[in-house]
């Protein structure tokens, strides 16, 4: 980890808030279609330092990742060339649409989440600063109130056109605990995360293909597009969340093939989730990673959002027994899989799977396991 020692000496911090990225068992790209996802934060995170400095307008954030210090004038927010700068002048004006209290303050970001890894170190990055000037500056912003202002810095400042899942679980999760949630009417279900004798364990491809921005926004124009047709006979339809298979086969004509297999792969990855739920507290967990095999085969055919790396792991993974689910996670073109694999086979499994992605591509495979950890916090 870089230091800048200049910014570190005389900093007296008033605050230290531990944000954590998150992992996403089955539900992907429902999100924004106002359908089902089962996310929960991790143990891995990304911690703020903050404190207020003596102006009025001045910010300095430094980021020991890129060892770059940001200097902001809240009175002058304007976007920034670099990506990881938008996240936070992003928070800072949607925090400044709702509030006036926020004034100078410095602090220290210091990442233990990997980059485009899909594991939404930007929601943590959103929410953790939202979270901490929360709480420096008595905003009283309620929790699901930060979630969405960091859901929309991501919208205006950095151009992705999220849904809620990133930045809902880095907030609301809870420590042994996946969430049901509804993106539709924002209810959510805590579940027992009780996975043993199996781990949670993600491998990171280390590949992020650039098209994830891109594909991910057009993605969602295909998505707006079938409701464009749907909703002209059916009213009522406001989202792929309210079209049932048969109802989207009426339009079957209508649609080009692309689309059709869009909204196909919504509507079942919506029924999937719904089914691992009960799986999961019935502790069918075989039948469970059935369904995350489901799901990567829908989001490498249907929704086209997988790439070789990630396809090959999902391969890999079913020659061997004690892997009993495995999928690509979050936008998809890179990142990581989520894998259940049995405790006792772990590093049996690890050790194999990277000679073999080694040998295939010629890069490194990165692994970790987790567990599933409470949401955005404030140290005591
Ligand atoms: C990214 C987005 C989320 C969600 C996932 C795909 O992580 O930020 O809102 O759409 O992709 O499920």
């Amino acid at each position: 980890m870089a230091i800048n020692k200049s910014f570190v000496k005389g900093f007296k911090s008033e605050l230290v808030v531990h944000s954590p990225g998150r992992i996403n068992f089955i539900g992907e790209h429902t999100d924004y279609n106002n359908g089902f996802v089962m996310p929960t934060a991790i143990d891995k995170k990304i911690i703020f330092s903050l404190q207020k400095n003596d102006s009025n307008h001045l910010c300095k954030v430094y980021s020991s990742t890129y060892d770059k210090i940001l200097t902001i004038n809240l009175n002058r927010l304007k976007p920034s060339t670099e990506e990881w700068e938008n996240y936070i002048v992003g928070v800072l004006s949607e925090i400044s649409k709702i509030s006036d209290r926020v004034k100078g303050f410095d602090c220290i970001i210091d990442s233990q989440l990997p980059i485009g890894a899909g594991i939404s170190s930007s929601a943590a990055l959103e929410c953790g600063l939202a979270y901490g000037l929360n709480e420096l500056f008595n905003l009283n912003l309620s929790k699901i109130e930060l979630v969405e202002l960091s859901q929309r810095a991501e919208h205006n400042y950095v151009g992705t056109k999220c849904g809620i899942m990133d930045q809902f679980a880095s907030v609301m999760s809870e420590d042994k605990k996946v969430i049901l949630l509804d993106c539709k009417s924002k209810h959510y279900r805590l579940i027992d995360a009780n996975f043993e004798p199996y781990k949670v364990l993600l491998l990171n491809t280390n590949v992020s293909h650039n098209l994830a921005s891109s594909e991910y926004n057009t993605r969602r124009e295909e998505c707006e597009r079938v409701i464009e047709i749907i909703s002209k006979t059916y009213n009522k339809v406001k989202s792929l969340r309210d079209v049932t298979k048969s109802m989207l086969d009426e339009f079957r004509d209508d649609l080009t093939d692309v689309l059709y297999q869009r909204a196909y792969y919504i509507i079942e990855e919506n029924n999937r989730v719904l089914r691992a739920s009960e799986l999961l507290e019935k502790g069918d967990l075989e039948s469970f990673g059935e369904l995350m095999y489901q799901s990567h085969r829908g989001l490498q055919h249907k929704y086209e959002v997988s790439c070789p790396e990630l396809d090959f792991l999902v391969d890999f993974s079913e020659d061997y027994e004690r892997v009993i689910g495995c999928r690509m996670m979050g936008g998809g073109f890179g990142g990581c899989t989520i894998n259940l694999v049995h405790a006792d086979s772990v590093s049996d499994y690890i050790l194999n799977v990277k000679k073999a992605y080694k040998k295939q591509f010629e890069i490194d495979l990165t692994s970790f396991i987790t567990v599933p950890s409470p949401g955005t916090l404030i140290q005591s």
